[in-house]
């Protein structure tokens, strides 16, 4: 029994109310285990998981649906629970070597046992961690230029929010909000805000961060084919007013070459949305250098600096990569309401974007955008949108953040309200945030049902299904965010006999044994 009994029937449960309660809730006849939290250990080796755990991506071993290898992306650190507290106004170097060893990605290995429960095995020989201390390539346009500082590698990998597969069984893991950590631990800025590709079976494939697709504060990344056989990735930037991205290889993909295609990841082109024109436009070094030399060209009001200094920025393709963000308005590319998530469909080649809110711009509760690329082709250069679902009080979410379809053609989305505003304002009818499931065909289409509800103030991410459906694995992020003192805890959620605080974990959802 999973979430649907074989892939005619339509995925039915009895939606749940939003609610305040320190808990995981979930509809009636729905279950879940804790596979792995904070501070567990997940191997032979005494490897930790880390902190404030976010994407998933289970991996079937030997296309087994309950065993197989779990990608978990670590986004932040905590001050309170990660140190206990801040020494003074700067961090020690052990604090500094914590707050990057409980960033990056676990990869444990979980199993479901006779009796239906999902558990981790630490005697697993896949599983590892990669975080703020491991060693990183760079491949592409500026590994090794002076944008970077002329680096080749880089130190670690933090601040992963979501991400996503690629055609050939790896993980692309996305940085996001980088600065916190580059500055507190001295590192250079230019090393982070990439898309990080890891072999999950193979140690021996080195990590790799690919500058081809750019550098912002990366949320995901959604990987898809175009008509002519290249690959297109499309990703988010999740700031206020900034733009949608996709990025096309240069060569074509062949399945036969398996993870040879990687470097696919480091030839090719990157566009941004232009939602006034439905235009993807071309960030190239020749497209700055040609629009800076046109006389009539204006800089737009959002970047702040001079046509002499903006010529003198702009040297290479390697630059432009550096600063993606600002070439992207630049170029006329349409600042957007927080891109987060985007999902491609599989059933109809259309692209889905959460746009989680903008309070700048009064998109309190923000919305779910759709791409329509033309001809269906995720190669195309033109495409038009509609909003596909509204966040607000009439369809019961705020603030989508993460997304993922099933096979019966729902969406599901998970709400980020910040934690500093839950159950307040206009907040208040929300309660926690929680999980929806919303149809994208139909008469039910765009309608949010609630599947689960966080505890104390949680977010809900990462949301992944086994093959079969049978599992749908997620991560409990920033139980107890708002929390100032451990003996004055918000959340004590998993509920631990006798711990001291609340624990950011993975859990597994399943439906009860009939
Ligand atoms: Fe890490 Fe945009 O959420
Ligand atoms: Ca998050
Ligand atoms: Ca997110
Ligand atoms: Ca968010």
């Amino acid at each position: 029994f999973g979430f649907h009994v074989d892939k005619n029937a339509k995925f039915k449960f009895e939606p749940i109310a939003p609610s305040s309660a320190d808990e995981l809730l979930l509809p009636k006849g729905f279950k879940y285990d804790v596979v792995a939290a904070y501070g567990d250990i997940i191997n032979n080796q005494g490897d930790v998981f880390g902190f404030n755990c976010d994407f998933t991506i289970y991996f079937p071993i030997e296309g087994s649906n309950t065993r197989g290898l779990l990608w978990v992306n670590h986004e932040y650190s905590s001050d309170l629970f990660v140190h206990g507290a801040k020494s003074g106004d700067k961090y020690s170097a052990e604090q500094i070597r914590k707050m990057l060893y409980t960033q990056g990605g676990s990869i444990i290995e979980v199993y479901r046992d006779a009796a239906g429960l999902w558990k981790m095995d630490t005697s697993s020989k896949y599983a590892r961690r990669v975080s703020g201390l491991t060693p990183f390539a760079l491949t592409g346009p500026a590994k090794g230029s002076l944008a970077v500082g002329g680096a080749t590698t880089v130190q670690g990998t933090f601040a992963n929010c979501s991400g996503g597969t690629t055609l050939w069984n790896t993980v692309l893991s996305c940085e996001e909000n980088y600065e916190a950590t580059s500055t507190d631990a001295g590192l250079n800025m230019t090393h982070y805000g990439w898309v990080v590709e890891v072999d999950p079976f193979d140690p021996s494939f080195p990590v790799r961060k690919h500058t081809a697709l750019g550098r912002f504060h990366h949320e995901n990344s959604a990987m898809g084919i175009s008509k002519d056989g290249r690959i297109v990735v499309y990703m988010g930037d999740d700031k206020t007013d900034a733009c949608i991205y996709k990025y096309i290889s240069d060569g074509k993909y062949v399945q036969s070459s398996g993870r040879s295609n990687t470097s696919l990841l480091e030839n090719g082109q990157l566009y941004a949305a232009d939602l006034r024109n439905g235009k993807w436009i071309l960030l190239s070094h020749g497209a700055v250098n040609t629009a800076l030399m046109n006389e009539k060209y204006v800089i737009p009001s959002a970047i702040k600096s001079t046509r002499a200094d903006l010529l003198k920025k702009y040297t290479s393709q390697a630059d432009v990569l550096v600063h993606v963000a600002e070439v992207a308005i630049l170029l006329g590319a349409t600042p957007t309401d927080r891109p987060e998530d985007l999902e491609i469909s599989p059933f109809d080649n259309t692209i889905f974007v959460a746009h989680t809110n903008n309070d700048v711009h009064g998109n309190i509760h923000g919305h779910i955008t759709r791409l329509f690329e033309k001809d269906n082709d995720l190669g195309a250069t033109e495409f038009d949108f509609e909003i596909f679902a509204a966040g607000g009080r009439q369809s019961g979410f705020s603030a989508p953040d993460n997304i993922t379809f099933d096979t019966a053609g729902n969406l599901w989305t998970v709400t980020d309200i910040s934690s500093s505003k839950l159950g307040k304002g206009v907040y208040a009818s929300f309660k926690n945030n929680g999980v929806f499931v919303i149809p994208t065909s139909g008469n039910q289409q765009g309608k949010a049902l609630q599947f689960a509800s966080a505890p104390v103030e949680a977010e809900m991410t990462g949301p992944w299904f086994t093959p079969d459906e049978s599992t749908l694995f997620m991560a409990v992020q920033h139980p107890g965010e708002e929390t100032k003192s451990l003996s004055d805890l918000t959340s004590r959620w998993p509920h631990r006999l006798g711990d001291h605080m609340p624990r950011p974990a993975v859990v597994a959802i399943t439906g009860f044994k009939k």
